[in-house]
């Protein structure tokens, strides 16, 4: 197993597929069947705290070259410690060290998600209106190391 980060009592690594069964309880939104690519290219990530996992979060690259954190998801349990931010913290690093320097999301504009982008560093970068979904904001950073 790699571990990507380790901070205090948190680790986070890429996904196997032993996580099968966790992911999917927090993603709602990716294909079954899509999740072994995924594992393949490297693009999930679990973060644990004490050996349990409690966060996912997987990317694509837009365009293929701009990474973009397609889902963030904590715990409902867990939120408000500090760990969605080492999650993403972990993933920019990630980023950067495999030579990027720009970390891309996007978040619906009537959930609350955007605050904790902008507190960790995310500027707005426009948003996408796709017929009757709610607005999406786009966010971004550069993560230049
Ligand atoms: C968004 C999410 C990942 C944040 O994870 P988290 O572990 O709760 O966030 P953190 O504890 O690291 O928060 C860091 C800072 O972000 C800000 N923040 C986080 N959640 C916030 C919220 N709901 N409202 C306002 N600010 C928020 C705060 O400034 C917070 O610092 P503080 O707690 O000291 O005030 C989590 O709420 C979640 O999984 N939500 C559901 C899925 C989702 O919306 N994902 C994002 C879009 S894909």
């Amino acid at each position: 197993m790699v571990i990507t980060e380790n901070i205090g009592n948190t680790s986070v690594r890429k996904a196997t597929v032993a996580d099968k069964k966790f992911w999917f309880s927090l993603d709602k939104h990716l294909p079954r069947d899509a999740f072994a690519n995924k594992l393949r290219d490297g693009r999930c990530y679990v973060l644990s705290v004490d050996g349990i996992s409690v966060g996912i979060l997987r990317y694509d690259m837009l365009w293929d070259e701009i990474p973009f954190c397609a889902l963030l998801y904590i715990d409902a349990n867990y939120r408000r410690r500090g760990y969605g931010a080492i999650l993403l913290r972990a993933w920019e690093k990630d980023m950067a060290e495999s030579g990027h320097d720009i970390a891309l999301t996007s978040t619906r504009s009537d959930e609350t998600a955007q605050h904790f982008y902008r507190a960790l560093g995310y500027a707005d970068s426009g948003t996408l209106d796709l017929h009757d979904r709610p607005t999406e904001l786009f966010l971004s950073r550069s993560i230049d190391r």
